[in-house]
């Protein structure tokens, strides 16, 4: 249950903004900023704090993908896709106070901009300083509607590496003592390179462990 001062209020919904508390100090919207922790300290100081908090810590949740593995990407005649994609995160909290409900979470899989596929993961609480790790399997076939979309499915990977994007929208809730904040809806994405693995999952080179960026 997110808390709230003014719970009659229709404006308490609107707060926090997720736009703008990832958007941090070095965005061009100052005034804005300023006026939303305003308006957010009237409406309650302990949520007031919490959005100071935010916008002073850019990047507090850490989106790490650790290794990936592609054994099948082929794109047959009948305008379908047929994919085999292992994607392994972290995911890390480094505050020591605030937790995060993970009330939903939803990795989509972009190949040269076209989403192929879709999972929705369990929801899951992360505490203080506590690192979780979310493994994606996109396995099966997507069969292309538009008639874009089987020519950049059907495009020859650059030097043999397919960019892959997987991108989490996410609705989290944080808590700081007995304080929840109403839903937050971020994302993440992060932009792979990802050669077609040998059979066995492996791939000559070491995957690097990628940082994923927040989407704003
Ligand atoms: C992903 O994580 C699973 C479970 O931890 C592990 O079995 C698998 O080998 C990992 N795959 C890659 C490509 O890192
Ligand atoms: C091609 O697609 C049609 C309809 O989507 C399906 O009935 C047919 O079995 C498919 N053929 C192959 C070879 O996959
Ligand atoms: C999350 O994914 C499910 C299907 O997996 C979809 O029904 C739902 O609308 C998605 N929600 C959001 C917010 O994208
Ligand atoms: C992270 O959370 C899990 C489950 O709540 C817990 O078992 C584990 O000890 C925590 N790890 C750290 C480093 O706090």
């Amino acid at each position: 249950r997110s808390l709230s001062c003014h719970p009659n209020s229709p404006r308490s919904n609107k707060v926090p903004q997720p736009t703008l508390w990832l958007s941090c100090g070095c965005d061009s919207r100052p005034s804005k900023i300023l006026l939303k922790i305003t308006s957010t300290a009237v409406v309650g100081t302990g949520l007031g704090v919490l959005i100071f908090w935010l916008i002073f810590r850019p990047h507090w949740i850490d989106v790490h993908v650790t290794g990936v593995s592609l054994t099948e990407f082929n794109f047959i005649k009948n305008n379908t896709l047929n994919y085999n994609l292992v994607v392994n995160m972290t995911v890390h909290n480094p505050d020591g106070r605030v937790g995060i409900y993970y009330d939903l979470i939803n990795a989509s899989a972009y190949y040269e901009d076209q989403q192929f596929d879709t999972r929705t993961l369990t929801r899951f609480y992360q505490g203080h300083k506590n690192t979780s790790s979310l493994n994606l399997v996109f396995r099966g076939q997507h069969v292309s509607l538009g008639a874009e979309e089987p020519s950049k499915f059907n495009k020859e990977p650059t030097n043999g590496l397919y960019s892959i994007d997987v991108k989490l929208y996410l609705r989290i809730r944080l808590k700081l003592g007995r304080t929840k904040t109403s839903t937050l809806k971020p994302k993440i994405s992060c932009d792979l390179k990802v050669p077609l693995s040998s059979g066995d999952g492996s791939f000559a080179g070491a995957f690097e462990i990628t940082e994923c960026d927040w989407d704003i």
